[in-house]
C-alpha cells in the first residue's frame, strides 16, 4: 500500500516537473527567438538607413567595409546580396563567395517580397542559426538584400542546461517527496492499520476491541461503522453465550430434577426386592412412594415438554380467537373441586364484555391454570383465592390474588426463573416441578403481554396479566 502511493507520488513528480519543464523550455526559447527577430529586423533597417544614407550623398559604399564594421556591433553575421542571388559582402567571409544564394529559403522569400526569420544549420559557420533578409531595396543600380543571422546555439545550449536542470529538479523532487511523503502516507495510513488491528483482534475472538479515529473524512466514516458493527457483534456473541449458559443450566438443572425422583423409585424397588417377607401395609406404603414419585416425573417431564414445546414450536400451534369469558369458566370447572378439597374460597369475577384475544387456546388455559394452582397450593386451609377478568383501554387484565403465604421481596423477580422455588422442599412435597411460573412467563409473552406480581410475606400474592386485545 505504502509503496504503491509512494509509487505514484514519484510518477506524478515526474511527469509535472516534465511537463513543467518542456512548457517553460518552449516559453523560454520563443522568447528569445522573437527577441533575436526584432533585434535583427531592426539592424537590417539600421543598415539599409545607412546605405540610402551614403547613396543620397553619393559616396562611396564599401559593402565589405560596412559589413564588417555592422557585424562587429550588432555581433552578427551580414551579408548582402543582390536579387538574382550574387553575393556582394560577407561579414563572416572576406573573400569572394561564389555561390549563388538565391536558393537560400530566407533568401528566396525576400526575392518574393516577404520578411520573416528562418531558423536553420548555416552551411559556412555549420551553426543553428536565425536568418532574415530584407526585401530587395535599390542601391546605386543594385537590386540589394540585406541579410543578416545570428547563431541561436546559445538556445540549444540553453536547452541543453534546463534539461540538465530538469533531472536535477526530478531527482531533488524525489528526494524530498519521499521524505515528505514516507511521513504524510505513514500518518494517512495510520487509522487505516489501526483499523486492520482492531479487526484482527476481533477475528480472533477480542470482542470489545474498538478504534479510534478523529477525522471527518471517509476513513473516518469507516471507522465509526466498524465500531458499530463490533458492538453489534459483541452484543450477540454475548447473547449467544448468555443462551448458551441458560441451556447448559438447563440440562444440569433437569438431570438434577431427574435424578431425586429416580434415585427414590429405585432405592425402594431395591428394598421391596430385598424384603423377603413383607407386611401388607408396608408393602403399600412403598408402592405409595413410588406413585408419588413417578406421578412427580411425570409431571415434570409434562412441564419440560411444555416448556420447549412453547419456545421451539410456538409458531406451528394453532391460533384461534379465544373467547375470554368462556374459557374461564371453564377454567374455574376444573378448579373448583381442588380449591373445595383444601376448604379455600375460590371467587370469580368475569366480566362479560371483554372481547376476544387471538392466540393458541390450550395455553391460554394452561397459564390461567398454573397461577390458579399455585394460589391454591401456597395458600393454607381456609383461605381464599379471587380470580378476575376485565377489560381496560384496549387490553385484558386478568387478575389472582390468594391471601396465602406470599412471597420475599428479594425472591419475587426470580419466581420465574425455571426450577426456581422459594422453598424447595416444600414446593416438591407439594408435588411442584418449579416450572410452572417459567411456563406462565413464557406464554404471556407469547400474547405480547406482560405479568406483574405484588406480594407480601403473610399477607398474600397478586399475579396480574396484561394482555393487548
Ligand atoms: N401464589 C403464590 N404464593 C406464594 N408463593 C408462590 C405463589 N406462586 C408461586 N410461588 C412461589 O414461586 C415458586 C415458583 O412457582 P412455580 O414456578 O409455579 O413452581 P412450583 O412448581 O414450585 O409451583 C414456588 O415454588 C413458590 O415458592
Ligand atoms: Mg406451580
Amino acid at each position: 500500500m505504502k509503496k504503491k502511493i509512494l509509487m505514484t507520488y514519484v510518477i506524478l513528480l515526474i511527469i509535472g516537473t516534465f511537463v513543467t519543464g518542456v512548457i517553460s523550455m518552449t516559453f523560454v526559447k520563443n522568447i528569445y527567438i522573437n527577441s533575436l527577430e526584432e533585434k535583427l529586423i531592426t539592424n537590417s533597417n539600421l543598415i539599409i538607413d545607412t546605405l540610402i544614407t551614403k547613396q543620397n550623398n553619393n559616396k562611396q559604399i564599401n559593402y565589405f567595409n560596412l559589413a564588417q564594421k555592422f557585424a562587429k556591433k550588432s555581433r552578427t553575421r551580414i551579408t548582402f546580396i543582390n536579387d538574382k542571388g550574387k553575393v556582394i559582402a560577407d561579414s563572416y567571409n572576406n573573400s569572394n563567395i561564389f555561390e549563388n544564394y538565391s536558393n537560400k529559403p530566407e533568401v528566396k522569400m525576400a526575392i518574393r517580397g516577404e520578411l520573416r526569420s528562418i531558423q536553420r544549420i548555416s552551411s559556412m559557420t555549420k551553426k543553428s542559426s536565425l536568418y532574415i533578409a530584407n526585401p530587395p531595396v535599390k542601391i546605386n543600380d543594385e537590386n540589394l538584400i540585406v541579410r543578416l543571422s545570428a547563431s541561436i546555439e546559445e538556445i540549444d545550449r540553453l536547452t541543453k542546461s534546463f534539461i540538465k536542470y530538469t533531472f536535477v529538479a526530478i531527482f531533488f523532487g524525489i528526494m524530498i517527496s519521499f521524505f515528505i511523503g514516507y511521513y504524510h502516507i505513514d500518518y494517512m495510513l495510520r487509522p487505516i492499520k489501526k483499523l486492520t488491528r482492531a479487526s484482527k483482534l476481533i477475528a480472533k475472538g477480542q470482542f470489545d476491541e474498538r478504534v479510534e479515529v478523529s477525522t471527518k473524512d471517509e476513513i473516518g466514516e469507516l471507522a465509526d461503522s466498524f465500531n458499530k458493527m463490533a458492538c453489534k457483534v459483541e452484543t450477540m456473541i454475548t447473547d449467544m453465550r448468555k443462551l448458551e449458559n441458560l441451556r447448559k443450566d438447563f440440562v444440569s438443572n433437569v438431570s438434577h430434577e431427574l435424578r431425586t425422583p429416580l434415585t427414590s423409585i429405585s432405592g425402594f424397588v431395591e428394598t421391596l426386592k430385598s424384603w423377603t417377607t413383607i407386611n401388607e401395609a408396608d408393602r403399600n406404603k412403598i408402592l405409595d412412594i413410588i406413585e408419588f414419585e413417578t406421578e412427580r416425573l411425570k409431571r415434570l417431564i409434562n412441564d419440560i415438554l411444555k416448556l420447549s414445546e412453547i419456545e421451539n414450536v410456538k409458531l406451528l400451534k394453532e391460533k384461534t380467537k379465544i373467547d375470554i369469558h368462556k374459557s374461564m369458566k371453564e377454567i374455574m370447572y376444573i378448579l373448583e373441586p381442588i380449591a373445595k378439597n383444601k376448604s379455600i374460597t375460590l371467587e370469580v369475577d368475569i366480566s362479560e364484555k371483554i372481547n376476544h384475544i387471538v392466540g393458541n387456546i390450550d395455553w391460554f388455559k394452561q397459564m390461567i391454570i398454573n397461577l390458579c394452582e399455585n394460589a391454591i397450593k401456597y395458600t393454607a386451609e381456609g383461605g381464599k383465592v379471587i380470580v378476575k377478568a376485565y377489560s381496560k383501554e384496549k387490553y385484558l387484565f386478568i387478575s389472582i390474588k390468594d391471601n396465602g403465604i406470599g412471597i420475599q421481596k428479594e425472591d419475587i423477580p426470580r419466581v420465574f426463573e425455571r426450577f426456581y422455588r422459594v422453598e424447595k422442599a416444600r414446593s416438591r412435597n407439594m408435588g411442584g416441578t418449579g416450572l410452572g411460573l417459567a411456563i406462565v412467563k413464557h406464554i404471556v409473552m407469547e400474547f405480547n403481554g406482560e405479568i406483574q406480581l405484588k406480594s407480601h410475606v403473610g399477607v398474600g400474592s397478586e399475579f396480574i396479566i396484561k394482555i393487548p386485545l
